[in-house]
């Protein structure tokens, strides 16, 4: 049901309801440093108001704080030198491809080449932005008001849009001008609540004044009239989405190198699991990537059982605890000792999925010697534990915990026994499975001091 009109709050709106006038401020001559941009601007615009927006391109504050740099003739040698300013200017790369380089710069501004731009600037010239736009517009604000023109500034790139083909104006400096423009708590004329609506005015407004001064047409400043800025003592760093509410923050390809690289740190043991089966797919995906680790011979020496009949384990895990008490009990542990011992492989019950890793001497070889044989048995059960911590780091990834549990090393024949296996296989533990009761972020990479020895 709609709110009856008069019931609605009334509506704050960024429009400039009469209209607006977008006009070129043109004869203005080449900019070098320390120009004085302001009196320059008022002797080619002598018609600036009040309430005026006055869009400048970010180049002009380049040539007057001195950021242009001199770029050799040569196309290698200028190549090596912008990739290098790139470097500088740069605080994070957040995409790569082939030559195109998208950064993010100390501002926060993300964009290709961290700015630096060879068009519309000598031939042997490169400019950076300026190093601090927001202070630049507010410095020619300043300026401008000295000389009686209260005026809001904006200082404009040209940047592409990510899933946009094309490039539009950006407001990267911003000064006497509230840059957005928030509708939450403003309802629709249908009484809808707005709650996300947040109009980036600023960019809007550079937009439109890039119409007006184009990048052929040597017009590097616009004015535009009709809106009567509301300054709120917002800036364009204000326009910057932080890094942590940023869904995109990196590339595709730089998101996938960088998940690669993390996916052992998504890795550790979970003991307490939430109610609930997993999706036997994402089961049969982290097998399949697992069933990937090397081994010898060409060979695949590890089974996964997958005790998916409750009767089956449960079976399975009394048969085993019988095993284990009675190793205890020889062993003269107290009864209260045992019974803690014993409780600890409540894991294997309670989560939802258990998997028994089991090694097969499929594919091992014979030799008529002992030393060998035990020597071909080390290198299956390795690789076989590498399957078993792929299977791990398979699941973790898919945000499934697990726990892999020796006991079953411990119980082989009672293993055998219970689940009908040939003689020869031999169980590899147990890996409890299951969503994780509690969530964790990634953990930190080991420290390696006297772990990792340089021979
Ligand atoms: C072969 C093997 C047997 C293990 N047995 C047990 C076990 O019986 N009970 C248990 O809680 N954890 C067991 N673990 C897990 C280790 O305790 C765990 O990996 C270690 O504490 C490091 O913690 P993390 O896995 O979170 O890095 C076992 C791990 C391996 C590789």
């Amino acid at each position: 049901m709609s709110t009856p009109a008069a019931d609605r709050p009334a509506r704050t709106d960024h429009r400039a309801a009469g209209g607006l006038s977008i006009l070129p401020v043109t004869g203005l001559g080449e900019f070098g440093p320390g120009s004085d941009l302001a009196g320059e601007l008022l002797a080619a615009a002598p018609w600036l108001a009040d309430d005026d927006v006055l869009v400048v391109t970010s180049k002009v504050f380049s040539k007057i704080e001195g950021r242009m740099v001199t770029a050799p003739a040569d196309p290698a040698a200028r190549d090596a030198l912008r990739r290098s300013l790139i470097e500088d200017e740069a605080v994070r790369i957040v995409a790569r491809r082939g030559e195109l380089t998208i950064t993010a710069n100390r501002n926060g501004l993300v964009q290709a080449a961290a700015g630096i731009d060879g068009s519309n600037v000598a031939a042997d010239q490169l400019a950076l932005l300026p190093a601090d736009p927001d202070a630049s517009a507010a410095r020619l604000r300043a300026a401008l008001a000295e000389h009686g023109r209260r005026v809001a500034v904006l200082v404009t790139d040209t940047m592409g849009r990510a899933w946009r083909a094309g490039q539009t104006d950006v407001a990267i400096g911003a000064a006497g001008i509230a840059v957005r423009h928030g509708y939450e708590g403003a309802v629709d004329d249908h009484g809808n609540p707005l709650r996300v609506t947040d109009i980036a005015v600023a960019d809007e407004l550079a937009a439109a004044a890039d119409l007006v001064k184009g990048k052929l047409a040597g017009v590097p400043v616009a004015v535009v009239r009709g809106l009567t800025p509301r300054d709120d003592g917002s800036c364009a760093r204000d326009l910057v989405r932080d890094t942590d509410d940023d869904l995109f923050r990196l590339g595709t390809d730089d998101a996938l190198a960088q998940g690669r690289r993390e996916a052992l740190l998504t890795r550790r043991s979970v003991r307490q699991f939430a109610p609930g089966a997993v999706d036997p797919q994402e089961m049969h995906a982290a097998f399949a990537e697992a069933l990937t680790a090397p081994a010898p011979h060409h060979t695949h020496p590890v089974r996964f059982l997958w005790l998916r009949d409750r009767g089956r384990r449960d079976a399975l895990l009394e048969a085993m605890s019988a095993d284990w008490q009675a190793d205890l009990t020889a062993d003269g542990k107290s009864a209260e000792s045992i019974g803690k011992r014993i409780a600890r492989g409540q894991i294997l019950y309670d989560a939802p999925e258990l998997v028994i890793p089991v090694l097969t001497g499929e594919g091992m070889h014979h030799y008529p010697d002992q030393r060998r044989r035990t020597c071909e048995e080390t290198m299956f059960t390795v690789a076989a534990g590498a399957a078993v911590g792929g299977l791990l780091v398979a699941l973790s990834v898919r945000g499934l915990g697990s726990c892999w549990v020796g006991s079953t090393i411990f119980a082989a024949p009672t293993v055998r026994r219970t689940l009908k296996l040939p003689g020869d296989w031999a169980p590899l533990g147990a890996v409890a499975i299951g969503h994780p009761a509690t969530t964790s972020g990634l953990r930190g990479p080991a420290a390696t001091e006297g772990l990792v020895m340089e021979l």
